[in-house]
Parts: structure tokens; sequence; C-alpha cells
């Protein structure tokens, strides 16, 4: 038998689910989520949270359920509007998965949203963890809902020293919820370990002296709290330095671009910009040839006006903005827009392009744009 097998027969599972359960009854957060037990609520506040802290997921969830209450709404809303209301969420993939998974949903299944782990597991953008969040606390179904806060909580009741990077090591915390969880109630169940998580037992200093569960805890009987969970570090994050523009024509429009429909921020809007690879890049005149030959015009960069650093999970990005003028007339098409500064709202920009927006808008205040100097 494993070792973590071995550690829960020792344990007395009915007193730690009701310790655990009691206290989430006591002590849970209002969240809007948290008012019925909709699957569609459910599914779209947990993919919300999956890589998003609940204080910021709060006024984008009421939201989306204003512009999108149902699973019908959602299905046939626009991917620009639907991609406007996750604007600076970030992990966009996460929302066109959403989406076409609704859409099936009400192909395949009537508009319900299926209540079996197979059939579930099987829609877009539905992992392990989404599906288990669904099942335990839309139909009370006793399946474990894992993810990195659970981990983290599993991972001291029951000392389990494996590497929660390793993807091969959900499973093993699967397997110890399937254990723990209480089939009375597995909605609150799973929500009380993921409260737990996040208001006792933190990543760093966790407050054993307020946690209920203390009694049955074994990394706090060894005084490993702080040691565990244990998590190699990810690889080295690159680094992309870009130049970006805000290029007006001769009537003060501003030209926009949507990006590619894959890879990173797909099919989100952007301001003209390029790779800067090489040192001369860097020089006016390189990057005004650089710009021309992009978008195939005419334009002529006047200054930079600072610049932003945004961290993704895998890179960071540094944009130079520079602002500049359009000198011939543009075609529009679909991914190349002119707009006006009041249009710009309508459209969806990653986060790092909206503070450039927000300099270039300082700027402008501070009256410095017609300097001449860099
Ligand atoms: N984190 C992930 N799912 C959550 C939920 N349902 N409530 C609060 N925090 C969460």
């Amino acid at each position: 038998m494993s070792i973590v097998l071995k550690n829960i027969e020792k344990m007395n599972i009915e007193s730690f689910q009701k310790d655990l359960i009691d206290w989430f009854k006591r002590e849970q957060r209002d969240l809007p989520w948290r008012k019925d037990q909709d699957p569609y609520k459910v599914w779209v506040s947990e993919i919300m949270l999956q890589q998003t802290r609940v204080d910021t997921v709060i006024p984008y969830f009421n939201r989306f359920m204003e512009w999108f209450p149902s699973i019908d709404d959602l299905a046939d809303a626009d991917e620009e509007k639907v991609l406007k209301a996750w604007e600076g969420l970030g992990y966009y993939s996460r929302v066109r998965n959403l989406q076409s998974a609704v859409k099936e949903v009400r192909e395949q299944y009537n508009g319900v949203v299926p209540d079996t782990p197979e059939e579930i597991s099987k829609l877009k953008g539905v992992g392990p963890y989404t599906a288990g969040a669904i099942l335990s606390i839309a139909y009370g179904q006793p399946e474990p809902a894992v993810d990195g806060n659970v981990m983290r909580v599993i991972s001291r009741i029951l000392s389990i020293w494996e590497d929660i990077a390793r993807p091969a090591t959900r499973k093993v915390f699967e397997q110890a919820v399937r254990e723990l969880i209480s089939h009375e109630d597995p909605s609150a169940f799973n929500q009380a370990l993921m409260e737990l998580g996040a208001l006792i037992c933190t990543p760093t200093s966790p407050a054993c002296l307020l946690c209920p569960v203390r009694e049955h805890c074994r990394a706090f009987e060894e005084g490993v709290q702080n040691d565990l969970p244990v998590k190699t570090k990810k690889t080295k994050t690159r680094n992309v330095q870009l130049a970006a523009a805000i290029l007006e024509d001769k009537n003060g429009k501003i030209l926009i671009h949507k990006r590619p429909s894959t890879g990173l921020l797909a099919n989100l809007w952007e301001f003209p910009n390029v790779e800067i690879e090489h040192p001369l890049d860097k020089e006016r005149a390189h990057l005004e040839e650089a710009f021309n030959s992009l978008l195939g015009l005419n334009i002529h960069l006047d200054k930079i006006i600072g610049q932003v650093e945004h961290v993704f999970s895998h890179l960071i990005w540094n944009l130079k903005i520079y602002i500049g003028k359009i000198n011939v007339v543009l075609e529009e098409s679909e991914e190349w827009k002119l707009v006006s500064e009041g249009e710009l709202e309508q459209f969806a920009f990653p986060v790092p392009y909206q503070k450039m927006f927000k300099i270039y808008l300082n700027s402008l205040e501070n009256g410095e744009l017609f300097a001449e100097k860099e």
C-alpha cells in the first residue's frame, strides 16, 4: 500500500470531513457564484478562477452573467464581445474554449451541461479539475477537483512529498481526495478545501493556529508545513523586445490590428508593433523601415513616449512605445482598422496594450506630444 493510503488509514476521516465542512459553512466568503448551483455559472466561475484571483474575478463574473446570462446567450454571442468580456483576465484561450464548449452543450446535450465524468471531460477546455468542480459543486457528485491550491492543502494534511510541478503528480492527489471526500456533501467538501487553501493554508506562512483541521494535519504535527508542497522551479521565461506605435492618420484616427486567430492572445487587438531583434533596430530609421514593411505603407515615427513591461507565464514583453503619423490614405480590412479614441473601447486589447494606451493619454494630457526631443 502506498504511503499516502497508509497515512489516510490513520486518519479519522469522518471527523476530518466534519471539522472541514462545519468551518466552511461558518466562514465561507459570500461570492457571487455561490448564490446557486447553476452548472453554467459554476463552470464560468471555475474557468475564470483557474489562473486568476477571487477578488479580480468577482466583477468579471458579474458582468459576464449580465452579458451572457445563459448557455444560449453565450453560444450566440459575437466572439468580439466575448473577448471584450474577458479583456484583462488573460489566458484568452479559456474563453474561446468555453464558448466552443457551450455551443457543443447546446447541440449535443440539449443545452444541459452533462453530468457524467466521461461526457463533461470531452468538452473543450474542461480538464479534470473543471470537470470535478462542476460535478461536485453543481451536481453533488463525489469527484475530486484538484488544482494547485488543493494540492498544497492535501500535501500538508497527508505529508505528501511528491513534486507538484510534475503533471503526473495530480493523480496521487486525486486518489487521496477520492478517499477523503464526503459523500454526503461533496460540494461543500471540495469548496472547503479551496477555501482553506485561500484563507488559512496559504503558500507562505500558513495560519495553522486558526486552522479547523490542524488536529488532522501531519505536516503541522511534524512541523514541516513550510516545506510543503514540494514544487520544482519552472524553466526561465524568455524576454521579448517590441516597438509598438500609436499611429494617427490625417483625421486623428488611430491604427489598430487584429492578432492572428492562433497563438498568443489570438484574435485580440493591438497597436502595430515589430520585434526588436537587433540593437540597430532601436534606431528610428530602422524601426520606420520595419513598420513600413509590416504595414506596406508610409509612416513617420515622431518619438518614444515610454515603455511597458508585461510578464506572461512563459515570457516577458518589453514594449517601447512610439507615436507617429500615417502619411498616406489607408485601406481598412478585417485585420486593420482606423478608429477614434472613443471607438477603441469596443475592441478587446490585452493588458500591455491597455497600459500603452494609458501612457499615450497621459502624454497627451501633459502636452508633450509636440516636443522635439526623444
Ligand atoms: N478557486 C477555485 N474555485 C473556487 C471557488 N469555487 N470558490 C473560491 N475559490 C475558488
